[in-house]
Parts: structure tokens; sequence; C-alpha cells
């Protein structure tokens, strides 16, 4: 069972005006990626073939996930008549390719796996969090909530699943934040570029990756609060085994705002967005 339908949300009280116009295309680009994380589940599936109750389970969140890019998707048309979500899908499936046939993980080991998946579910649940604070336009707002509310339900989900396999893998502190730490940089490698290219930009233009990372983090970054940047912290620190509400938080925390920020800072200037 989904925890909300997609026809719930108040889409009669679409106000045009209070659309801020800079995130559109993120928007547009989190829908797809959203709606392609039923790759994901073949993914997950072949990495946890023998793992009945884990396979289940990575179905059922890969329909949610589908379900936040359908509903992203019905937003962003709204936003913008002109666009065509189910098309700009399709474009991103041929555009940008994760490999599915594997019977391993990526990440070396099934904890190393669910430790990536915690740090995704740590990077949208802030995303939508951060959105749903940020924007005044009503439906984006309840809907940001609904997704947000699943994010963080992922992360819990992937977060049990962890530490289930922890027992057995017994992987290190350190070989945890190498992990965690690495899937967090990867956010600006090409999944998202490709999104924000095939969801805004005309096959004509050539892909250009340091170009579309910056429209697609200038606009996706702009919404954070530190309140935001510290739930995020204190998400990482219980992934990788670290005391959370710590004197070594608090420093993890003014670290992590100062590069925050300033990455925001440089990925605006270079796509020059205010
Ligand atoms: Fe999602
Ligand atoms: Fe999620």
């Amino acid at each position: 069972m989904k925890h909300w339908q997609i026809d719930q949300l108040p889409w009669d009280e679409f106000d045009p005006a209070r659309v801020d116009p800079q995130l559109v295309p993120a928007i547009k680009a989190a829908a797809v990626v959203e709606r392609n994380s039923v790759d994901y589940a073949i993914y997950l599936n072949n990495v946890f073939h023998d793992d009945p109750d884990f396979k289940q389970a990575a179905d059922h969140w890969a329909v949610e996930e589908i379900q936040h890019g359908d509903a992203l998707g019905r937003w962003a048309m709204l936003a913008d008549p002109e666009w065509d979500y189910q098309a700009a899908f399709q474009r991103y499936r041929d555009f940008y390719h994760i490999p599915l046939e594997v019977d391993q993980s990526v990440r070396g080991s099934r904890t190393g796996e669910l430790i990536a998946r915690c740090m995704v579910e740590t990077g949208t649940s802030s995303f939508y969090s951060a959105l749903a604070d940020a924007t005044e336009e009503p439906v984006l707002k309840a809907l940001c909530k609904q997704i947000a509310a699943d994010e963080f339900r992922h992360f819990k989900l992937f977060y049990d699943h962890m530490h289930r396999y922890l027992k057995r893998e017994r992987i290190s502190t350190l070989q945890r934040a190498r992990i965690a730490l690495g899937r967090v940089t990867e956010s600006e490698d090409d999944e998202l570029a490709s999104a924000y290219y095939t969801t805004n930009e005309p096959p004509s233009l050539p892909y250009d990756h340091n170009r579309c990372i910056a429209a697609y983090m200038s606009r996706a970054m702009k919404n954070y609060q530190p309140r935001h940047l510290r739930r995020v912290t204190s998400m990482v620190f219980k992934t990788i085994g670290l005391t959370p509400h710590s004197k070594v938080q608090d420093l993890a925390f003014f670290v992590t705002e100062k590069l925050f920020f300033s990455r925001q800072r440089k990925f605006a200037r270079i796509a020059g967005v205010s």
C-alpha cells in the first residue's frame, strides 16, 4: 500500500503566481531521476538475489519513488504547460544508464550498498524538506512534505537492513565513512547533470557536464537552511556509526555548512542563478 495517492494532493490550489521559475528546472530533473528508480530496484534485486525480504522491500520502495517522479512531473507540467514529463523521461532513459546486470554491489559489499542508499535518502529527505520550507506555491509545498516523509522512512528502511548486514560483514567505521562520503560526492556525477540536460535543454545543444551540474546544483542547493544541514550531518553520523549530537558532530556541521554554501555560490556563479 502506498502511504498517499497523487490525486489526494490539492491540485486545484495550484497558484502560478507563487511559482519560483528558478526552481522549475530542478523539479523537472528531480522528477525523472525519481521515476528512474525502477532501474535501481532491478539492480538491488540482483545484488540481494538471495534475500527475499529485502527484495520485496526494494520493490515497494521503487513504487514509492516512481510516485514521487509522477507527482513532481505533474506539478512541473502545471508550472510549464509546454513541458512533457513522459517525453522528457524517455529522453533521460535513452541518455543515461546505470549498470543493472550485476551479482554484487558496486560498493564492494551489501553493507556498503545499504550505506550508499542511506546517503541517497539523506540527500532526498533534506532536499524536499528544504524545498517544502522554501516554496510558497501551495501544491509544491504539500507535495514536498509528503515526499520528504517518504524519504525519511526510506532512510530508516535501508538503515535497518544495513544493521542486519553489518553484523555479518563487520565493516569498520572508517570504511563506512569512506563509502558514505564517496556517495555524497557522487551527487555531482552524471546522474543529476544528465537529468537536468534531458529535461531542460534542447538535444541540439551538446551535453556539458560542468554546465549542467552547476545549473542543477545551484537551484537544488539554494533552498537549504542551516537546520537542514544539521539534520544531514546527524543522519550521516548515524549511518557511519558515530554518536550524533556530539562535539564532533558540531564540528562536522560547522565544516559542512561552510563547504555547502560556498559550493552553492560557486555553482550559482557558473549557472548565473541568483
Ligand atoms: Fe524519492
Ligand atoms: Fe527515497
